[in-house]
């Protein structure tokens, strides 16, 4: 080994250091990283619901509280179902449909290895694509969030019970939200190819309803901030700008269609976007670049695409000399601001992604410095991040509510910490959920496969539910590990 290789060598073991050498069980977290998603969903539950706790909620949703469109009253429309984004009762549509998407890019990537969870990951991505159907049915019009945010997170209420005011908010063409239209579009698109293989019919129709978002997305130009700024901020404001959230939904289109319309488009207005290296809710740069890498394979027209992804990951790896992210001493990938673990889960599914592309295109990154980021890299990466979440961490602590012998116990989360309807049937109030809010006991409802903001950059984690940015879970949190799981359950390397 020479000096370099040692160099190499070293860093990497420090970036791993605090990893017990214990095998994950990978298939028990990815069957319980889905089951979460029951304990998110709003509307009129299912027979087949498995997280019985659960049950229904907010089935006037679209039918009875006033609009806020600031054109004309919208008729009523059924917007019942979908998910609560996290530990609240409010539909945010802006990071649901992220959420819709990356479930349903982690099952076009690897559904072939979810085995008997894979028919779970597919009612997943309905449950959002059946809301994102009913949210999109007024032409010239998307609704963008239902529940009075402010209102909601006033109170500590079960999703069940819940009698705040249920207003729905739409973008339209006088008032446009290209972010929302065109992320909705982006998750159609992504689940029209999932559906494909299994129900053609409808794989058509969110295609067809794809289509049409994204043209109203781009046709009429503007972010949600400029009018619903008063209910979408500060909860999900766009801050980065509209423009990423257009060229992702094209390259959807175009993976969906594989028309070369989608393709210009995406090829034309790459050039607009700032390369922030990240991937998230808000920010798609990254996944846009390794999406149409994957389409890239061989071509000439990988500029700037693929030296774009290459940049990323090398801005990511710990020994690479331009990295630009921090690590906490347990080796966890960290980024400012809150809900921590949703960019390590997110990062770690583009790793996979992109390790499946350098190997098909064999081909490694060069980060410069001698630093050569071989496939086998990206997954090890990969594979560190997601063992930190199921417990290889100084505190042997695993982030996954109901995963290994020690997790979070007071999530915030209303549903989870309040006693269920079949414990509790009276109505519990706004303000009569503070003395579960409160307590330092653990909550009743075991939230399975939730995984929660994660530890601080310290590897400290304190278990407390009013510490929202560590005790959260999400739902985008959880959608990129769904792939990850299932890649490393059927993969050991
Ligand atoms: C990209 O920038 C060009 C030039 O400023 C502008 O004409 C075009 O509309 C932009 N497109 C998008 C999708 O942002
Ligand atoms: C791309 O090119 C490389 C190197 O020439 C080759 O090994 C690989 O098989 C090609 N991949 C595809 C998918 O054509
Ligand atoms: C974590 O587990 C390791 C190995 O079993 C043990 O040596 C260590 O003391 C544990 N740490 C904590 C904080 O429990």
């Amino acid at each position: 080994m020479g000096f370099r290789q040692m160099l190499i060598f070293f860093v990497t073991v420090v970036a791993v250091t605090g990893r017990s050498t214990a095998e994950h069980n990978y298939g028990e977290a990815l069957t319980k990283s889905i089951l979460f998603f029951e304990g998110q969903r709003s509307g009129k539950l299912p027979a087949t619901q498995r997280m019985k706790w659960r049950k229904d909620s907010a089935l006037g949703d679209g039918f009875q509280a006033k609009h806020i469109s600031f054109v004309t009253p919208l008729q009523k429309v059924d917007l019942v179902g979908g998910y609560y984004d996290a530990g609240d009762n409010v539909k945010f549509n802006f990071p649901m449909a992220f959420t819709t998407t990356m479930l349903a890019w982690s099952v076009i990537e690897f559904g072939k290895f979810m085995g008997p969870d894979l028919k779970y990951a597919l009612d997943a991505v309905r449950w959002g694509t059946d809301y994102f159907l009913k949210a999109t049915s007024i032409p010239g019009h998307v609704f963008a969030q239902v529940g009075e945010p402010h209102r909601d997170h006033n109170c500590w209420e079960r999703p069940e019970d819940m009698d705040t005011p249920r207003t729905a908010y739409a973008v339209s063409k006088q008032f446009p939200g290209s972010e929302v239209s065109a992320e909705i579009a982006a998750a159609l698109g992504a689940s029209s190819i999932v559906y494909r293989k299994y129900h053609l019919g409808y794989a058509r129709k969110l295609l067809n309803r794809a289509r049409k978002v994204f043209d109203f997305a781009d046709r009429y130009r503007g972010s949600y901030n400029d009018k619903l700024g008063k209910w979408v901020c500060p909860f999900y404001c766009d801050y980065s700008g509209y423009k990423d959230e257009l060229v992702w939904g094209a390259a959807w289109l175009f993976r969906a269609t594989k028309e070369p319309y989608y393709w210009n488009y995406a090829d034309k207005y790459i050039h607009n976007l700032s390369n922030f290296g990240e991937f998230g809710w808000d920010t798609k740069d990254a996944g846009i670049n390794v999406l149409i890498s994957k389409l890239l394979i061989n071509s000439t027209s990988s500029k700037p695409f693929i030296p774009n992804a290459d940049n990323f990951f090398c801005s990511v790896l710990p020994e690479s000399p331009s990295v630009s992210v921090s690590y906490s001493p347990g080796g966890l990938f960290f980024k400012p601001g809150g809900s921590n673990l949703q960019h390590a889960t997110a990062f770690s599914f583009l790793f996979l992604v992109y390790a499946g592309f350098l190997k098909n295109a064999n081909r490694k990154i060069d980060c410069g410095n001698g630093v050569i980021a071989s496939p086998e890299r990206l997954k090890e990466f990969a594979r560190g991040q997601i063992d930190y979440i199921l417990g290889s961490n100084p505190l042997n602590m695993s982030y996954m509510v109901g995963y290994g012998q020690k997790f979070p116990q007071r999530i915030h989360h209303r549903a989870s910490s309040l006693p269920s309807i079949d414990q509790h049937l009276g109505h519990i109030d706004c303000k009569g959920g503070s003395s579960y809010f409160d307590s330092p006991n653990p909550n009743p409802n075991l939230l399975i496969g939730a995984v929660v903001g994660g530890p601080d950059i310290k590897d400290s984690y304190t278990d407390s539910r009013a510490d929202f940015v560590h005790s959260e879970p999400t739902t985008y949190i959880n959608a990129p590990l769904v792939g990850v799981l299932a890649y490393f359950k059927s993969n050991k390397s």
